[in-house]
């Protein structure tokens, strides 16, 4: 076998579900005659040398926690060409030859980049709470985030009724809408405003105006990466524009990151770790393990950084469809 040595990181934004993977990449790569070695948080512990060899027994009892345990790191050295060299050093100071990337678009750039410029063969396994990468219908983190929004969300709607308030909640969503459509369609809030679409705060103005008293609350979703603005401003102007409103706004942050994994997020982690190592074994790089069809499909790196994904039209409209943005609630 070509490659003997495997390094594991997670990158970005930490994710339910990202040790089952990389407890998966140990368990499977050991069982087929690797040597699986941990990278501590991310490009920055690569590039400084962070890196231990994993055996068996140092991913036990990992699979039922939330974040990472190999932690991880936002690096801006590793976007240039000497971070990346210095990464590259490193992984043959310890003679590995093949790394899993465990995390979202930013961490797959630097991946691709780094198989681009280098002999080390790179998988990337999606890992972030948005699911917005492209070639995947499914990232590790979002089943568990999406449940942990959902509770939140129906918490603030018991006080929303109680008061007949209007409450703004911001979730996370950088580039892509699915947190806020997909708990606006579970929760049923009454408008989402996400990056993907224009007019959702035209359409939160419309609903607001003919809402009427028979309404005991309406929640209005913001993802982080609304066009329109921040959720703080975003409230501001409906407050004005409506000034007999009882409007509350909430900050979900960095809570809808952390928990519990699902059953989703550890079995899909599981499965797409296995893939990532039957990869290399089939001498595969610059590829990320994505998950179509309930199943892993492999999908050219270079493609999933270049194109972005985002809710569709189609699914926006399906929500309309059973009411969720509908301004018809009076007579
Ligand atoms: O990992 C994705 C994400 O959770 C985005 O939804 C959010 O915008 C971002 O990370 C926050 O990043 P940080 O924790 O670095 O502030």
């Amino acid at each position: 076998m070509k490659n003997r040595k495997i390094g594991v990181l997670t990158s970005g934004g930490d994710a339910p579900g990202m040790n089952a993977a990389i407890r998966a990449v140990t368990r499977a790569g050991i069982n087929n005659g690797f040597e699986v070695y941990g990278i501590r948080q991310g490009y920055r512990g690569l590039m400084d040398g962070d890196i231990y060899q994993l055996n068996s027994w140092d991913v036990s009892g990992i699979i039922q926690a939330g974040g990472t345990f190999l932690q991880t790191a936002r690096s801006e050295e590793f976007r240039t060409v000497e971070g990346r060299q210095r990464a590259y050093e490193q992984l043959k100071k310890f003679g590995i030859d093949s790394l899993v990337v465990i995390g979202g678009d930013g961490s797959f750039t630097g991946a691709n980049l780094l198989s681009m410029e280098t002999d080390i063969n790179v998988i990337g396994i999606p890992g972030t709470i948005d699911n917005d990468l492209y070639g995947t219908d499914y990232t590790i983190g979002y089943d568990t985030a999406l449940n942990t929004v959902i509770q939140a969300i129906d918490k603030i709607r018991d006080t929303a009724n109680s008061h007949n308030r209007v409450f703004f909640v911001e979730v996370m969503g950088r580039d892509a809408g699915f947190i806020a459509l997909h708990s606006c369609v579970a929760c049923g809030a009454e408008v989402a405003i996400i990056p993907e679409e224009q007019n959702q705060l035209e359409k939160a103005r419309q609903y607001l105006s003919v809402r009427g008293n028979k309404r005991k609350s309406t929640i209005i979703l913001v993802a982080e990466g609304a066009k329109e603005g921040d959720v703080r401003s975003i409230s501001e102007q409906i407050q004005s524009d409506f000034p007999n409103l009882d409007i509350r706004l909430s900050i979900l942050g960095h809570m809808q990151r952390g928990g519990t994994p699902s059953a989703k997020d550890r079995i899909v982690a599981s499965f797409m770790g296995i893939a990532a190592v039957q990869a290399l074994m089939d001498n595969q790089k610059s590829l990320m393990i994505g998950w179509k069809n309930e199943q892993p499909v492999h999908v050219p790196l270079s493609k999933v950084i270049k194109t972005h994904k985002g809710v569709s039209h189609e699914e926006v409209a399906c929500a309309e469809s059973i009411g969720t943005f509908i301004p018809v609630i009076d007579n």
